[in-house]
């Protein structure tokens, strides 16, 4: 079983993921993990946070040598700005009053309510983990997966399909492998994470003009993996459901408001006769599909093609643009402040997205295929292969 948690405050020392259930021996570095660290902080929108942190994971156990023992991985990653917020956010009870208390819930956010529910007085104390800093962890845990997932040909990858108004103009071909990866690999070379030029350059300029109205924006990516076997996931409860597990962990994400998984939403609206992915079978190559409008799970199971789930993110709810708030001690009405902030974060939400596809694909393929050491899930799944090949 794969496990996960992260801790960690915005403006605390810095955050800490544990993760346990990866087999021990697979080779695994600190730049490794900041790569993906670093993509998840790149984008065009970003706020000035972004050009002050540059993240770097250290890893304090679980690895010896360059190589998983097999044991819980820890990693811990630095916030840069700690020592401005040493006072601030000490746990230290002579700090106490150090800073003036936050009583101006933010429309959008999890301040109000969630002030509400933990009985403070303080939003600082909600808002210091609802920000989505905290996702930087989910992405150092999450190029573990991915590293642990390319050992099996498995890969991860997105891009992003639109921000405002602007959106991409291909129809995406989502059962074939070779157009995901090219799609994503034209993404890498965009600020945006958008695989067309044209549609590139209308999410920037829409990303400028909201800038420049004190506006913000969201937008929609799609996530894939690629190279998972058949049979991942299982239809047999409610909560072992892959498209439901990839629902949950999609939504987990701050900002994500909508997840489709294959054609999502237009399904509803389309005939079975033209939609269902209908079956074929070639020797050597055993079962597969055409088509993958039900992006590559069945049953809650994956089927062989491509898993492919797209998000929608609403705009980040920080605006120049004061909205309308109450204080929660005066109860008087007041115009949100601005803070610094992203103007859109979609291309980052993609790569957490990434990392988050990643952890729970490789639940479910240790589930499956079980395994302590990367030798025994190598020779599980290669007869697992094989097996499914024959059947
Ligand atoms: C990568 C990423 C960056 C974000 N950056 C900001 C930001 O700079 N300012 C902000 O107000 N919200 C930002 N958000 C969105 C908020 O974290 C989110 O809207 C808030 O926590 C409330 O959660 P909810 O929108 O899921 O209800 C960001 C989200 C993500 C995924």
């Amino acid at each position: 079983m794969l496990r996960f948690y992260t801790a960690g405050e915005s403006h605390g020392k810095g955050l800490v993921g544990i993760m346990e259930g990866i087999p021990s021996g697979l080779a695994i570095s600190s730049e490794d993990i900041d790569l993906d660290l670093k993509r998840r902080q790149q984008g065009h929108g970003r706020g000035g946070r972004m050009k002050i942190e540059s993240d770097h994971a250290e890893i304090i156990s679980g690895v010896r040598w360059g190589l998983t023992t097999g044991a819980p991985i820890s990693l811990f990653i630095e916030n840069r700005d700690w020592p401005n917020w040493s006072e601030a956010m000490s746990a230290q009870k002579n700090f106490t009053g150090s800073a003036q208390p936050v009583t101006r819930p933010r429309p959008g956010h999890a301040d109000l309510a969630g002030a509400q529910k933990f009985a403070h007085r303080d939003i600082r104390n909600i808002l210091e983990r609802s920000s989505a800093r905290e996702t930087a962890m989910r992405v150092a845990l999450g190029a573990v997966a991915k590293k642990f997932l390319a050992t099996f040909d498995i890969r991860v990858g997105s891009f992003v399909v639109r921000i405002g108004n602007a959106a991409v103009k291909t129809v995406i071909n989502t059962a074939s492998g070779t157009d995901l990866l090219k799609l994503a690999k034209n993404a890498q070379a965009s600020s945006v994470r958008c695989p067309e030029d044209n549609a590139s350059a209308q999410m920037m300029a829409a990303i400028d003009a909201a800038a420049r109205a004190g506006d913000t924006l969201g937008g929609r990516f799609t996530v894939f993996v690629l190279g998972a076997p058949a049979g991942l996931g299982s239809h047999t409860q409610w909560d072992r459901r892959l498209d439901g597990l990839m629902a949950q962990a999609m939504m987990s994400i701050q900002a994500i408001k909508a997840v489709e998984v294959g054609g999502g939403a237009g399904l509803a609206e389309t005939p079975g006769s033209g939609i269902m992915d209908e079956i074929f079978y070639k020797g050597g190559k055993g079962f597969f599909r055409k088509s993958n409008n039900m992006g590559g799970i069945e049953g809650g199971m994956t089927n062989g093609m491509p898993v492919v789930v797209h998000a929608s993110m609403k705009p980040i709810p920080t605006l120049k643009k004061p909205l309308r708030s109450v204080d929660i001690e005066t109860k008087k009405p007041f115009k949100a402040a601005y803070e610094r902030s992203d103007v859109c974060a979609v291309p980052a939400a993609s790569i957490v997205a990434e990392a988050m596809a990643a952890l729970v694909v490789s639940g479910v393929f240790l589930e499956k295929m079980g395994g302590d050491s990367l030798e025994e899930t190598r020779r599980n799944y290669g007869s697992y292969r094989e097996y499914l090949v024959q059947f």
